[in-house]
């Protein structure tokens, strides 16, 4: 029997022989698991550590009609159809959403699953051929794998689950091993399963649906009795649906209650799957979307499905976004700019499209120069023949003749000027016209003898082969080896459509969109490893592809295509909901904006873009000299709030989805500064007034406002707080600035 001391141990992960029961826990955390009854895995809690915890409360026995019982054991009081359990399968009985489906060479898709073994171990093993998150040292976590098995066939499904230390989070991932005689097809094969009772705990759940600039809106909604499935089925993480959701309850606010962060770790298509069942229990699902895939395992194969990261806050919203931001950059990001402050960069998309010379990209460089930024970013339309959409993508060399001085020409001005140098790609995709497609027609993904679908004027390559791969490596490490790139955006703009590789046997089509997303990491692991000097930005379309998976591979995403500050101002926001601010990039672009016609002061435009990592997407040549002294200390400004706004601990302070006023504060770790941000859409002639409470400051500290020097202790501004200002007009935005400052002779005024 486990009791307080026992949890003061330095083991993360215990088992209780007697009572056959797993119990992981750190100071913030416990997960417990329970081999039930005919030895059925079954889910007894997670969320905040128990101590001294000593296994009273068991699951209720009651005979349930129609809820059939375990062949091992006529107990009519027990039933896999209402056990809250650990994974299930589709077989014995469990009605609800299987976790696992796997069909056998006869037909059958019966599948009994029970416990069979387990293992505990120091550290975390990596998932190879799959983003996850990683320990530094074996002490950080411990993994417990939790091994069960059919009744009667070889069929072994290993269970993993990491828990950090130091850290509120679990991590789970399932390895299937087929020991059968014979090939099995998975039907569908989920990350995790979590299976709660009807206690009240999570009864709502929030999801990051959203469109093509319109991405991650926040979407809050009760659990109600059926099936509700958050999913995508293009290919990728989508802008449609995001690959993140959290499970709250009616009482969880940002600052209070219960909330459970849930991120698959993986690019391609994903379901998050939640039932109530028959008597108000919810099961949740999450992991590859089965629709569409059908996977083939030989005898003696196994096949590992993405991570799904779990963290935990008892402190609402904002401290499952802490949770979660910090593993994403400390243990899910990689590489030389992990940690590093972003270069202020200027992107020419918004300023020229494709229309650009050399003459032109030098004067935007000349002016970036002069305004402070720190690097140029060269966007599509540089490469074979490209001057629209329908063109090129494939020929990953330069167009001769577009730019006058020739590409390497631009990157050395650009490096002259004392700027880093920046350039885009798109390698999963193909153009009709173009060289790679008269060369090799076959590298098109599609059914042959079938008109593929076309989106944007262009294709998709079949990633699912190596040679379609190496062809477009082998151009890319050209182009990095002979020009000098500091920084490259990985661009995807379209859905995959045409899920068919004439690689693969009719047997294995099913494969397709999967081995795609395998084929992808596994080329972008080769080349962030071989240029780890590059910082890579992801984006798809905008922020169609902003997943954990694909920030292990690249620290940032282009957020979305919709630069248009009043709307930028909710795509951030949800998006601060699963993502740290140093993985989302926001620019500036001139006005009317491209995508809205909307028009909003340049201090609008910079405060709402000073909200994650910081750019310009216009053209500097066109700005007046106002705009440019503007500019000048906007781009000043932000190199010193960069640190505490790119790595700091962020808070949500008021909602855009629900009001008027949006505001977010973003705190230096050692909360010796902080940047809040404050908003109003709309304006009236008799306005009320808006207050806000700022958080995350040291409530015994001083701080001043470094515009007005006005100083307040930290306590006043997390309780009394301020009230906004007196906005005149639409789209009014401030940045406050607060430092610490000693305990001098004005706070001490304040104070007494
Ligand atoms: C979509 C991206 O999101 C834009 O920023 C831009 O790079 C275009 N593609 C270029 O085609």
């Amino acid at each position: 029997m486990e009791t307080v001391k026992d949890i003061e141990r330095a083991e993360l992960v215990t088992y209780d022989e007697k009572d056959r029961i797993f119990h992981l826990a750190n100071d913030t955390i416990s997960y417990i698991i329970q081999i039930e009854e005919s030895d059925v895995l079954a889910h007894v809690y997670f969320g905040k550590r128990i101590k001294g915890y000593r296994h009273h409360k068991n699951y209720p026995r009651r005979d349930r009609g129609f809820s059939g019982n375990t062949p091992l054991n006529d107990d009519r009081s027990f039933s896999k159809d209402t056990l809250p359990q650990e994974y299930s399968s589709h077989g014995g009985m469990d009605y609800r959403l299987p976790a696992l489906v796997i069909r056998r060479e006869n037909g059958s898709n019966l599948l009994d699953l029970r416990y069979h073994d387990y293992q505990i171990s120091e550290g975390k093993p990596a998932l190879s051929g799959l983003p996850h998150a990683y320990v530094l040292q074996a002490k950080e976590a411990e993994t417990l794998v939790i091994t069960l098995k059919d009744r009667e066939l070889g069929v072994y499904v290993d269970l993993m689950y990491t828990i950090y230390r130091n850290r509120s989070v679990v991590t789970r991932c399932v390895n299937i091993r087929n020991q059968t005689t014979e090939t099995i097809a998975i039907e569908k094969a989920a990350s995790f399963q979590i299976d709660f009772t009807h206690s009240g705990r999570f009864d709502e759940v929030i999801a990051l649906p959203g469109a093509h600039v319109k991405e991650r809106q926040i979407s809050r909604q009760p659990i109600l009795a059926g099936i509700k499935s958050f999913e995508s089925r293009r290919g990728s993480s989508s802008h449609q649906m995001n690959s993140f959701i959290a499970l709250t309850n009616k009482h969880t606010t940002e600052f209070a209650g219960e909330a459970i962060g849930i991120h698959l770790v993986y690019s391609g298509n994903h379901s998050f799957e939640i039932e109530k069942d028959q008597i108000n229990q919810t099961r949740v699902i999450g992991g590859i979307n089965p629709y569409n895939f059908h996977w083939l395992l030989a005898a003696n194969q196994s096949f590992q499905t993405p991570e799904i990261l779990l963290s935990y806050s008892d402190q609402g919203l904002n401290q499952m976004s802490q949770v979660t931001h910090q593993l994403l950059q400390e243990r899910v990001a990689r590489g030389k700019h992990q940690y590093q402050q972003r270069p202020i960069l200027v992107n020419n998309w918004e300023a020229t499209y494709f229309d650009f010379t050399s003459k032109k990209l030098e004067a935007i460089i000349d002016e970036a120069k002069e305004l402070g930024l720190e690097m140029f970013v060269l966007d599509d339309g540089w490469f074979g023949k490209r001057d629209a959409d329908n063109s090129s993508l494939g020929d990953w060399y330069e167009y001769r003749g577009k730019l006058a001085n020739g590409l390497k020409g631009l990157a050395d001005y650009t490096h002259q000027a004392g700027l880093q140098f920046g350039i885009w790609v798109e390698p999963e995709m193909i153009s009709l016209d173009s060289k790679l497609y008269r060369h090799h027609p076959d590298y098109l993904m599609s059914e042959p003898d079938r008109t593929p679908a076309v989106s944007l004027s262009q294709y998709v390559l079949d990633f699912t082969r190596e040679e379609v791969r190496a062809a477009i490596e082998t151009q890319l490490r050209k182009l990095l080896d002979t020009i000098d790139i500091d920084y490259v955006k990985w661009d995807m703009n379209r859905s995959l459509s045409d899920a068919y590789s004439a690689s693969l046997g009719k047997e294995n089509q099913g494969e397709v969109l999967h081995r795609y997303v395998l084929g992808l990491y596994e080329l972008m692991e080769r080349l962030t490893t071989d240029y780890p000097e590059i910082l890579w930005e992801g984006c798809s379309g905008g922020g169609g592809r902003f997943d954990a998976g694909l920030l292990h591979y690249m620290p940032q995403s282009w957020t979305s295509d919709n630069t248009d500050a009043v709307e930028r101002i909710n795509i951030q926001y949800g998006t601060s909901l699963g993502y740290p601010i140093s993985a989302m990039t926001a620019h500036v672009s001139a006005v009317p904006n491209h995508q809205t016609g909307r028009v909003t002061s340049l201090k609008t435009r910079g405060d709402v873009a000073m909200g994650g990592v910081f750019g310009y997407e216009l053209d500097l040549t066109h700005l007046s000299e106002e705009e440019k002294n503007e500019v000048k200390e906007q781009v000043a400004f932000y190199k010193e709030i960069r640190r505490t706004v790119q790595y700091g601990d962020f808070y949500r302070l008021h909602d855009p989805f629900e009001q008027a006023t949006a505001s977010w504060i973003f705190v230096a770790k050692d909360q010796e500064e902080a940047v809040l941000f404050l908003s109003r859409k709309l304006a009236n002639a008799q306005p009320d007034f808006h207050e806000i409470r700022l958080a995350g400051l040291a409530e015994e500290d001083f701080y001043r406002d470094q515009q007005t020097g006005q100083i307040y202790s930290g306590s006043e501004l997390m309780t009394v707080g301020l009230y906004y200002p007196d906005f005149y007009g639409d789209f009014q935005t401030s940045l406050i600035h607060f430092i610490k400052v000693e305990e001098g002779e004005n706070a001490n005024e304040r104070n007494n």
